[in-house]
């Protein structure tokens, strides 16, 4: 949403080595550290983070290789660039997340996914970084994905490796299109948001509730929720952090009253 305050800490560390040094610190002197994907499904509160805040975005956490129908991807490189990397490959099944923003990492500790499917069935394998400073893998029986939600809840995701399967090169970019297609027709990606803002309670599409409870278009501040999709909130140059939580609530009060709903919020707020 590209709002918020900032991080007392920021870092970027350049290998997997420093990385394992800066949280070791963290660790050892108490001080908070989270690790920031590609920020596309997170708001900031305006105050902002207290603590450290630590991003993969050197190549050395980006690095994404095919080995026969397995794709290994760093926590740090898009999910965009996986896909394309697997698709160039011939291989099928990650295109299913097509249009999806952000990092690998983000994707796996969210379980990242749509009607076609989440990034967590792809998944053979994860290396994950403890709050210790530890290095593990953590082979695909041993994790556990649901809707929007995963397992790999370590303080670091640093690499996974995804089971494709080969497919025709036509039919796989066929689908994705389709699938993007259908994004770019429904939701407002060309605006400033962070997805959906709610899960969809089970059996319930949280945008069709907002939508006919009326409140497409309303505004609070430089935030609205989007005409073109009611579970995203979009924002203008100026908004605040402040603007758009008002907004959460205003939805949830609303769903809760009128359908006696209790939506959970679907994105990380820091
Ligand atoms: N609908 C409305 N009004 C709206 C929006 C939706 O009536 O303003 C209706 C649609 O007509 C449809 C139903 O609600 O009948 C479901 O809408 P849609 O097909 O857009 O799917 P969704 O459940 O809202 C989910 C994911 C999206 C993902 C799409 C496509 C959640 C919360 N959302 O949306 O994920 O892109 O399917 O696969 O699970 C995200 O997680 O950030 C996200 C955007």
């Amino acid at each position: 949403m590209k709002l918020g305050g900032p991080a007392q800490y920021f870092l970027t560390p350049r290998s997997r080595d420093e990385l394992v040094r800066v949280v070791k610190y963290c660790h050892q002197h108490k001080i908070a550290a989270r690790i920031l994907g590609g920020g596309s499904n997170l708001l900031v509160r305006d105050e902002g983070v207290s603590g450290a805040v630590i991003q993969l975005t050197n190549p050395a956490f980006s690095e994404v290789t095919v080995t026969g129908t397995s794709v290994t991807a760093g926590a740090g490189a898009l999910l965009s660039h996986v896909l394309s990397v697997a698709v160039k490959a011939e291989l099928a099944g990650l295109e299913n997340l097509a249009g999806i923003p952000g990092t690998v990492g983000g994707a796996l500790h969210g379980n990242a996914g749509g009607r076609n499917g989440d990034i967590g069935q792809y998944v053979h394998k994860a290396t994950i970084l403890t709050v210790d400073g530890i290095v593990h893998e953590r082979p695909a029986e041993e994790l556990s994905f649901a809707y929007r939600q995963s397992s790999l809840d370590e303080l670091v995701i640093l690499e996974a490796e995804f089971l494709l399967q080969k497919d025709d090169p036509d039919e796989i970019t066929q689908r994705l299109r389709k699938i993007w297609i259908m994004k770019k027709a429904s939701q407002p990606l060309s605006s400033q948001s962070a997805g959906c803002i709610f899960k969809n309670p089970r059996g319930l599409s949280a945008g069709s509730l907002i939508d006919q409870a009326g409140l497409k278009g309303t505004r609070i501040g430089k935030a609205e929720i989007s005409d073109r999709h009611a579970n995203f909130i979009v924002t203008e140059e100026g908004a605040s952090s402040a603007d758009v939580l008002k907004l959460v609530d205003l939805i949830r009060s609303k769903i809760a009253d009128k359908y006696g709903v209790d939506l959970q919020p679907e994105i990380n707020i820091w």
